[in-house]
C-alpha cells in the first residue's frame, strides 16, 4: 500500500494538543474523549497525538478484526508497553515469542476443572468475611472487597497467605495507581527510573515494595520445595511456574548432539509473572464485586430477583421464601443459607447476570489499545502500519445501539438467548482473541460465589448521596471510598 492508498476515519483535523482547552481533553480522563469522539463521529474515528495516527474504534465488527481475523498485524500498544517498569515481561506485558511460551505454561491452572477445586477456598474466604460484618456496621465495599480478592489469589493461585501483607500490597497498589497517568505519559520513563524525580521515586518505591514481598513469598517456595528434594508442582500457579521447563529443541536425527538440560524460568520472570496475576487477578474482580454491591443497592427489583434465587437454591427452609424473608429482615433476624458449593454454581445463573451486568456498567478493564505493525483494512477505512487502536468497554457497553436505555441496570441483558443475539464484541468485558484474559472462568467463578455467599447473608445500603464517580485508572475504580450500610437479611 502506497500513502495515497490510506483512507482515514472522519475524526480531529489537528493534533490532540490543539483541543487542550476542550471540555473532553483533561488529561487523565480519556473516557470523556471518547465519549465526545464516538457523538461526534460514530464507531470510528480518527485522531493523532504528537505525530502518531489513533483510531478509536467502536464498532463490534472492527474490534473482532483487530482481535482476531487480523490480530498478526498488531501487538500491544505504547500504554500497556509501559507498565512493563512495573510488570516486566508477564503475561499482560509480554510479546510473542515470550508471551506464547509464559501462556503455555501458566494455562494449566486456569483450566477448568482446576477453578473448580478453587470454588470451596472462595466461599471459605468469602464467609469469613460476612461472619466478621456486624449489623448496622458501615464499611468502604470497594475496600473490603480488595482484600477479598486479594486473599482468594493468594490462597488459590499462589497456595500461600498474604493475611500479614494485604495492608502492603493495597498500599503500594494505590500508590501505584494514583501514579498511574504519570507512568503512561512520561516517554522513556525506564530511563531515568533512578532519577530522584519526585513522583517518579514514589513509584520506584512502592514498585521495590511490591517485588520484595513477591520474592520472599518465591524464595519461601523454593526452599520449600527445596526441602522436600523435589521439584514436583504440588498444583498450584507458584509452583507451577518454578517447577516448569522450557521446551528445548528437539534434536533432528541428521544432529545427535546432545541436548542442553532444559532451562528453568529465571527468578526475574518468575517474580513478572507473580506480580501480573496477582495485580491483574484481584484488583479487577474487587472492582466487579464493589459495583455489583451499588448497583444491587440502587435497583431493588433486580435485588429481590437475585435474593429468590438464593432462596431456592440455598435457603435451608425454601418453604416459604419471600415473607418469611422480609418478616426477617423487619425483625433484624438473620437468614439461614447453607453456604454454596461448585454444584449449585450452575443453578445461580440470575446471580451471574447480576455480575455480567455490573461489568457491563463499570468493566473493570474499561478500553484496551493495540499498535498496528502492518496497514489495516477495517472496512472502507485503509489505516498505516504504526497507528494506535483504542477500543472502550466503557463506551461499548454503555451505546444504545447494542444495549438500549443503556444506563439502566438490567441483568437479564445477559440471558442465554440475549447474548446469542447480540455482536460478540458488543460486550468484552475480559477482551478477546489470543491475549484474553486467562483468569475470565476463575473471575466468574470468584464472583458468583461470592456475591451468593454474601448476599444470602446481608443487603448493602449505599451512604452516599449522589452516585459513586467512576475513575479510569488501569481499572475502572470509585474514586472515593464507597460506604456502604449492612443489613442482615
Ligand atoms: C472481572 C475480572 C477481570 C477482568 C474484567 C479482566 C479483564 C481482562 C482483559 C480485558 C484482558 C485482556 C487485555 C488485552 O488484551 O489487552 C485481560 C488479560 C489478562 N488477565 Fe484478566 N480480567 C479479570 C480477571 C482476571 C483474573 C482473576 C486473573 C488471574 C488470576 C487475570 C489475569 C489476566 C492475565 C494474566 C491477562 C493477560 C493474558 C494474556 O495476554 O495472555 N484476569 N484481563
Amino acid at each position: 500500500m502506497t500513502d495515497s492508498s490510506y483512507t482515514l476515519p472522519p475524526g480531529l483535523k489537528h493534533s490532540l494538543p490543539f483541543y487542550a482547552n476542550k471540555p473532553w481533553v483533561k488529561l487523565g480522563e480519556p473516557i470523556l474523549l471518547f465519549e465526545y469522539l464516538h457523538r461526534t463521529y460514530g464507531n470510528i474515528a480518527y485522531y493523532s497525538f504528537l505525530g502518531t495516527p489513533i483510531v478509536f474504534v467502536n464498532e463490534p465488527e472492527y474490534i473482532h478484526e483487530i482481535l482476531i481475523n487480523q490480530a498478526s498485524s498488531f501487538v500491544k500498544e505504547r500504554t500497556v508497553r509501559r507498565m512493563k517498569v512495573l510488570l516486566g515481561e508477564g503475561l499482560i506485558t509480554s510479546d510473542d515469542p515470550i508471551h506464547m511460551r509464559q501462556r503455555k505454561i501458566a494455562a494449566p491452572a486456569f483450566h477448568r476443572h482446576r477453578i473448580a477445586a478453587y470454588a470451596d477456598q472462595i466461599v471459605t474466604i468469602a464467609a469469613s468475611m460476612r461472619e466478621h460484618w456486624q449489623p448496622g456496621e458501615t464499611i468502604d465495599v470497594a475496600a473490603a472487597m480488595m482484600n477479598l480478592s486479594l486473599e482468594i489469589v493468594a490462597r488459590t493461585l499462589f497456595d500461600t497467605e498474604v493475611t500479614a501483607d494485604i495492608r502492603s500490597i493495597n498500599d503500594e497498589v494505590n500508590t501505584i495507581m494514583g501514579l498511574y497517568n504519570l507512568i503512561i505519559a512520561l516517554p522513556k520513563l525506564e530511563s531515568y527510573l533512578h532519577w530522584p524525580l519526585p513522583g517518579v521515586s514514589k513509584f520506584r518505591r512502592s514498585r521495590d515494595r511490591l517485588n520484595t514481598i513477591v520474592d520472599r513469598i518465591i524464595r519461601q517456595r523454593r526452599e520449600e520445595m527445596a526441602n522436600n528434594l523435589t521439584l514436583r508442582d504440588r498444583g498450584d500457579l507458584l509452583s507451577m511456574l518454578i517447577a516448569s521447563r522450557y521446551e528445548s529443541e528437539v534434536p533432528s536425527t541428521s544432529d545427535p548432539a546432545p541436548r542442553p538440560p532444559s532451562e528453568g524460568m529465571s527468578d526475574e520472570q518468575i517474580r513478572d509473572e507473580v506480580l501480573t496475576i496477582f495485580l491483574a487477578g484481584y484488583e479487577t474482580v474487587a472492582n466487579a464485586l464493589a459495583w455489583t454491591w451499588y448497583c444491587l443497592s440502587q435497583n431493588p427489583e433486580a435485588q429481590s430477583k437475585l435474593h429468590a434465587e438464593l432462596d431456592a437454591v440455598l435457603a435451608t427452609d425454601p418453604g416459604a421464601p419471600s415473607s418469611t424473608q422480609s418478616h426477617r429482615a423487619e425483625h433484624g433476624d438473620i437468614a439461614t443459607h447453607r453456604l454454596p458449593t461448585l454444584a449449585d454454581y450452575p443453578q445461580l445463573r440470575y446471580t451471574e447476570q447480576v455480575f455480567a451486568e455490573a461489568m457491563r456498567l463499570y468493566p473493570p478493564a474499561w478500553a484496551m489499545g493495540r499498535r498496528s505493525t502492518k496497514p489495516v483494512v477495517l472496512g472502507p477505512y485503509r489505516i498505516p502500519a504504526g497507528a494506535h487502536f483504542f477500543f472502550s468497554q466503557y463506551i461499548m457497553h454503555r451505546s444504545a445501539e447494542h444495549f438500549p436505555d443503556p444506563l439502566r441496570f438490567d441483568p437479564t441483558r445477559h440471558t442465554p438467548e440475549a447474548k446469542a443475539a447480540r455482536a460478540k464484541f458488543a460486550y468484552f468485558p475480559f477482551g478477546g482473541g489470543g491475549r484474553q484474559c486467562i483468569g475470565e472462568s476463575f473471575a466468574w467463578m470468584e464472583g458468583v460465589l461470592t456475591i451468593a455467599t454474601i448476599a444470602s447473608r446481608w443487603r448493602l445500603i449505599y451512604l452516599g448521596t449522589t452516585p459513586p464517580v467512576p475513575q479510569a485508572k488501569i481499572t475502572l475504580r470509585p474514586r472515593d471510598p464507597l460506604r456502604m450500610r449492612l443489613k442482615p437479611r
